[in-house]
């Protein structure tokens, strides 16, 4: 078992175990004593691995209540939130219970942004069934929906009280997801991590458990000295500025792992060109990159690119905080003006 522990507003501990899944009754115990549950899932979790934690929490006597959404973004929506607190209050859940997210990102965030409003707050488990629920969303306490007007418009932050990582769930996860995955892992090792970088390269089914306990040390560090996303927080968008714009330049057909991956290569690209990093740097990220099946060409130019990234709903004032490689293991924040914008990517198409 490997063990992490989150010391942001709240203390918390996430734990990593191949088949874990069949003793979360006995951790939720540990952390909360005698609670009631609500599980939060989507259908395909649901199948998949709901019986387990359902048969955990049974032989530890611990109730439960379940909520299904269908699978995918669409479902990151304000009519499933408001059923959701409605279900919860039905069942009187007091402020001495909790939730349970199930799933991938898209639970996780619902889920989460539930516990965080019910009742003024009340605590909540993250067991991530998805790589990047398991390296990202599901530590950090980032919760949100979407609205008619844009991804995460709303949202709390609320940290969870214990995550549950069993990385056996992976071995479901269709290989196209695992790869969206990657690109968020790969994030980290650029970000502050050379050493993750390199062992990436051996292979990230192989060294799986390593890799997650490397990628959430990670971000627990960056959350404990910005939890609020001021500062050091941003540099975990890494590729995201381009990434968002390429989502929403496809109408969201090109998935988030495959934007945030060429968003990635851009960035790196832009870097070299400004002499803050080698031609061998670049090469190792591209060729990592496409090793996971990621692609690592824009199909937008520069200026539609840069006309998306404006448009962005969270953006405020006249500049745009790009997360840049300063060779791999350092990322800094460049702070460009959004008139400068479509000239800034273009170094990087
Ligand atoms: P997701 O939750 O939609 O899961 C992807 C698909 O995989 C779904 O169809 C799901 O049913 C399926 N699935 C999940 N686990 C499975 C398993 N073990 N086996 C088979 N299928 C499985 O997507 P995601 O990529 O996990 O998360 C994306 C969401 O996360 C977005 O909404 C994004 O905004 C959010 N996010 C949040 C944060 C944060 O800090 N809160 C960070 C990054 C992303
Ligand atoms: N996934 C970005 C963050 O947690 O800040």
């Amino acid at each position: 078992m490997k063990t992490v522990t989150v010391n942001a507003s709240v203390s918390y501990k996430i734990l990593i175990e191949k088949g874990l899944l069949k003793n979360a009754g006995k951790y939720i115990k540990e952390c909360f004593g005698e609670v009631k549950l609500c599980i939060v899932t989507d259908d395909t979790v649901d199948a998949l691995y709901a019986s387990a934690v359902e048969a955990a929490l049974t032989s530890e006597q611990l109730p439960f209540i379940k909520f299904v959404i269908p699978h995918g973004e669409a479902s990151k929506n304000a009519e499933n939130l408001v059923s959701l607190l409605e279900l919860m209050a039905e069942n009187r859940l007091t402020r001495a219970d909790a939730i349970i997210a199930l799933g991938g990102g898209v639970v996780g965030d619902l889920a989460g942004f539930a516990a965080g409003i019910y009742l003024r707050g009340i605590r909540f488990v993250q067991i991530p069934t998805t790589l990047l629920a398991m390296v990202d969303s599901s530590v950090g306490g980032k919760t949100a929906i979407d609205l008619k007007a844009g991804k995460n418009l709303a949202g709390v932050f609320h940290q969870p009280s214990l995550v549950l990582c069993d990385p056996n769930a992976l071995n479901t996860l269709p290989s196209n997801v695992f790869s969206d995955g990657c690109a968020e892992v790969i994030k980290y090792g650029i970000i502050n991590d050379r050493e993750l970088f390199d062992t990436l390269k051996l292979g990230i089914r192989e060294n799986i458990e390593e890799i997650i306990e490397r990628c959430v040390s990670n971000k627990a560090h960056i959350v404990e000295l910005d939890e609020f996303d001021n500062g050091t927080r941003q540099l975990l968008n890494l590729g995201h500025t381009v990434g968002h714009a390429i989502e929403l330049c496809s109408s969201f057909t090109v998935s988030h792992g495959s934007a945030v991956a060429i968003g990635t290569v851009i960035a790196t690209k832009i870097a070299y060109s400004l002499n803050l990093c080698t031609k061998t740097e670049l090469d190792e990220t591209v060729a990592l990159i496409s090793a996971q099946g990621l692609p690592t060409r824009s199909p937008y130019s520069a200026s539609q690119l840069a006309k998306a990234a404006t448009a962005d709903k969270k953006r405020s004032g006249d500049t745009i905080n790009f997360v840049i490689p300063y060779g791999i293991g350092n990322c800094e924040l460049m702070k460009i003006k959004v008139s400068d914008l479509e000239e800034f990517i273009m170094k990087g198409i």
